[in-house]
């Protein structure tokens, strides 16, 4: 609720003030765009499980399954290195600003010349950021907070934590389960697992992700007249002497995307050397690279996303007999979660994305699917009535229900069990790991 009057607030503040200032401040907007494809910080994009949860009359929560991408994360070397390099721009933007060539607002320039760097930033670390854990602690704790009774008091062999290799991956893990509130539970030996390593499978390597297909309508984006347009609009507004390349634009993205708080509630000064407008048609061209690198644009990626639905079917089956885990969690990459959002084959636009026209009301958005620490989950109730006894399925993804899949977010267990029976035969073997 207060969230929503916020909104209202800020739509109308900046109508208000749009009117009376014309020139775009970045550093007084009361609404920044704060939508950064995959590198969105998770708390720019999600709900909350504590005001969300559905509670069923008569049920009792029994089984949690998740899978969740890493926390927000360093840059690794290759982009670290020309971040860094992009940095003299703000020397260059306050040469131009004194020969009265730049646009940009005065408190924006000096806010870019005194912004302190973080010393981690530029080292080519790849590992989780001080955000990226708080951002993993925020889900163990909220989840602990929703099912007390089930994860309140886990014993061994009731829960399995499994992150796949990677110092980020198993940081994450350890901050949720941290934030669960448990110090006596342990992970699960990080490895090279099926289930947890989709991304890293030498198939979607060589198939997908190093295949130049996969990029041809990013390319094809890029040379359109929007992306153009706003490409020379950075250019014109900063008044720069050198001639901005592509590569200069995206390390300059990156700078804006990687130094935003969330968690402070800091927006990165960077960001003032785009408008709104610049800022969707970048984050455009990032859809369309996860659209064809980890959804519908290729079909093998929802092969992989079977594998996953495949494990919850199982877990799920298992835990209505008794046999099964209160909690399965899997780490792993935000690919692994988009992966699964499409072989459920929800947020799916009628029409392919493509380089040719931006659609504005695509369904497929990276900001929201695959943002740092996205996760889908599903909750397994127990319902007891009269003398029967049923059960419920209901999905969430980032802390939201799924409405889609089953009407009002809540699928009867025959209808879940019936919807998952394809995915029963998925044969494993079609990720084949190094
Ligand atoms: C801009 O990009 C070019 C390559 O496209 C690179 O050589 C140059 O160092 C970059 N400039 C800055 C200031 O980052
Ligand atoms: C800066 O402004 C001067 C005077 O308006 C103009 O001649 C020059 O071309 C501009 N330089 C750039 C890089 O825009």
């Amino acid at each position: 609720m207060i969230f929503k009057l916020n909104l209202v607030n800020c739509l109308l503040s900046c109508i208000f003030f749009s009117s009376v200032n014309s020139s775009f401040c970045f550093w007084n907007t009361g609404c920044p765009y704060k939508h950064f494809a995959n590198k969105t910080p998770y708390n720019s994009v999600r709900g909350d499980i504590r005001d969300s949860v559905i509670n069923v009359k008569g049920c009792e929560p029994i089984s949690v399954w998740a899978l969740y991408g890493h926390g927000k994360r360093y840059p690794n070397n290759y982009y670290a290195q020309k971040m860094e390099d992009a940095v003299i721009i703000r020397n260059y933007l306050q040469e131009s600003q004194d020969r009265g060539n730049c646009s940009l607002c005065a408190q924006d320039v000096e806010n870019l010349i005194n912004w302190p760097t973080d010393k981690k930033l530029f080292k080519g670390l790849n590992e989780l950021s001080d955000e990226g854990y708080q951002e993993m602690l925020g889900l163990g704790r909220r989840l602990r907070k929703v099912f007390p009774n089930l994860l309140g008091d886990l014993q061994e062999g009731e829960y399995t934590f499994k992150p796949t290799t990677g110092d980020k991956i198993e940081d994450s893990a350890r901050a949720f389960v941290e934030g669960i509130g448990n110090t006596r539970l342990d992970l699960d030996k990080a490895k090279q697992d099926v289930m947890t390593s989709l991304a890293t499978c030498e198939k979607y390597q060589k198939e997908v992700k190093a295949n130049s297909k996969t990029y041809e309508e990013a390319a094809k984006y890029q040379r359109s007249s929007e992306y153009l347009v706003t490409k020379d609009r950075i250019q014109r507004r900063t008044g720069l002497d050198i001639v901005l390349t592509e590569e200069n634009v995206t390390a300059l993205y990156d700078l804006c995307r990687y130094t935003w708080s969330e968690i402070g509630n800091k927006p990165s000064p960077w960001c003032a050397l785009f408008t709104s407008e610049d800022l969707q048609v970048l984050e455009y061209l990032e859809d369309l690279k996860h659209y064809y690198r980890s959804g519908y644009g290729t079909p093998l990626n929802k092969i992989f996303g079977h594998i996953p639905l495949k494990d919850l079917l199982k877990g799920f089956q298992e835990a209505k007999d008794g046999t099964g885990k209160k909690i399965t969690a899997y780490f792993s990459h935000g690919t692994a979660v988009d992966m699964t959002i499409t072989a459920l084959g929800i947020f799916k636009d009628e029409k392919p994305l493509t380089g040719e026209k931006r659609n504005r009301n695509r369904k497929w958005r990276s900001s929201k699917l695959s943002s740092f620490s996205a996760n889908i989950m599903a909750v397994l109730s127990k319902c007891d009535k009269d003398e029967t006894t049923d059960y419920n399925v209901v999905f969430y993804l980032n802390e939201e229900p799924i409405k889609t899949i089953c009407n009002e977010a809540i699928c009867p267990w025959t209808e879940f069990e019936e919807k998952m029976q394809q995915y029963r035969d998925t044969k494993i073997d079609v990720c084949v790991l190094d």
